[in-house]
């Protein structure tokens, strides 16, 4: 496996590779979830490049950049054990050296759920991966369901800015308890690990409900709450159904939804959601 450390290296080598090209893209700390796109990657394309870049510019300023969980010789062994080709891991001056002043900006998708509790976040986001894009210049990217709304932001960038790529979206790997895999989890004591099945558990209630007729977003909007709201660790950010497309605030279901959610765990953010049919 090939460890690729500067933009010029990764645009030599990018030059010397043929045919399709995977591109997974993750900030490390790697968990199954991460490591089901690589394998998802790996036999959909002759060379498969995964990224790890703990991105600053998606982090608000009283966000956990700095504690960002950082393993990367265990990342590397687990990329390895997934026949990951290359790995392209560079600096933060690598990818913003002095004087980097140009952004991209999707517009409405990022002004509700995460983006509208974390302000630029998206900015952040769709700039690093644009620049990603530019120097792994894959034929597809991988990324999880899990991160609902910025799978449909990156996705918006790519048809608005015509980059030649494909993206596709990875299901969700949840702990067998239906917890949703993280990084973030790992700051989890015992106690808030098991009080954070609450996430999963108010959405599986919303389908639940859902399935038994309830068409009313507000009452399976409402049901969520009262159960997140009964964990005594547990303080809501947003719970939202939404259309699943402009991710707008639906009062009824018709097509299909999304059901999300961010929730405080002591002081850990979780998100999750689940596409409801
Ligand atoms: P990160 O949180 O490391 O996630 C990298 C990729 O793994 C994303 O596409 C994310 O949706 C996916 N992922 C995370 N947990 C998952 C799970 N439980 N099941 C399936 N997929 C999962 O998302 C980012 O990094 C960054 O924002 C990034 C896109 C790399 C830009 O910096």
């Amino acid at each position: 496996m090939k460890i690729i450390e500067t933009a010029r290296e990764m645009h030599a080598e990018r030059r010397r590779l043929g045919d399709s090209v995977g591109c997974v893209p993750t900030m490390g700390a790697l968990h199954e979830g991460h490591l089901s796109l690589a394998r998802r990657a790996r036999p959909e394309n002759d060379v498969v490049v995964a990224t790890i870049f703990v991105n600053p510019k998606q982090f608000g300023p009283n966000e956990d950049f700095a504690a960002y969980p950082r393993n990367y010789q265990h990342d590397l062994d687990l990329f390895e054990r997934e026949k990951v080709d290359m790995v392209f891991m560079p600096t933060v001056d690598e990818i913003y050296p002095a004087g980097f002043d140009t952004y991209v900006t999707v517009g409405d998708l990022t002004k509700r759920l995460e983006g509208a509790s974390r302000p630029g976040h998206f900015v952040g986001v769709a700039t690093v991966v644009a620049k990603l894009f530019n120097l792994v210049q894959p034929t597809r990217a991988y990324f999880g369901e899990k991160d609902a709304q910025q799978l449909r932001v990156i996705s918006k960038m790519v048809k608005d800015l015509a980059f030649d790529l494909e993206i596709v979206p990875c299901p969700t790997v949840r702990e067998p308890d239906g917890l949703a895999m993280s990084s973030r989890n790992a700051y989890l004591d015992p106690e808030q690990r098991k009080a954070a099945t609450v996430l999963f558990r108010s959405l599986s209630l919303a389908k639940q409900k859902l399935a038994g007729g309830e068409l009313d977003a507000e009452k399976l909007r409402r049901a969520m709450l009262d159960l997140i709201n009964a964990e005594p660790l547990a303080t809501i950010d947003y719970v939202s159904i939404a259309d699943s497309d402009t991710l707008e605030e639906l009062s009824e279901i018709s097509g299909t939804a999304l059901a999300s959610m961010a929730v405080r765990i002591g002081k850990t953010r979780l998100i999750d959601n689940m596409v409801l049919r």
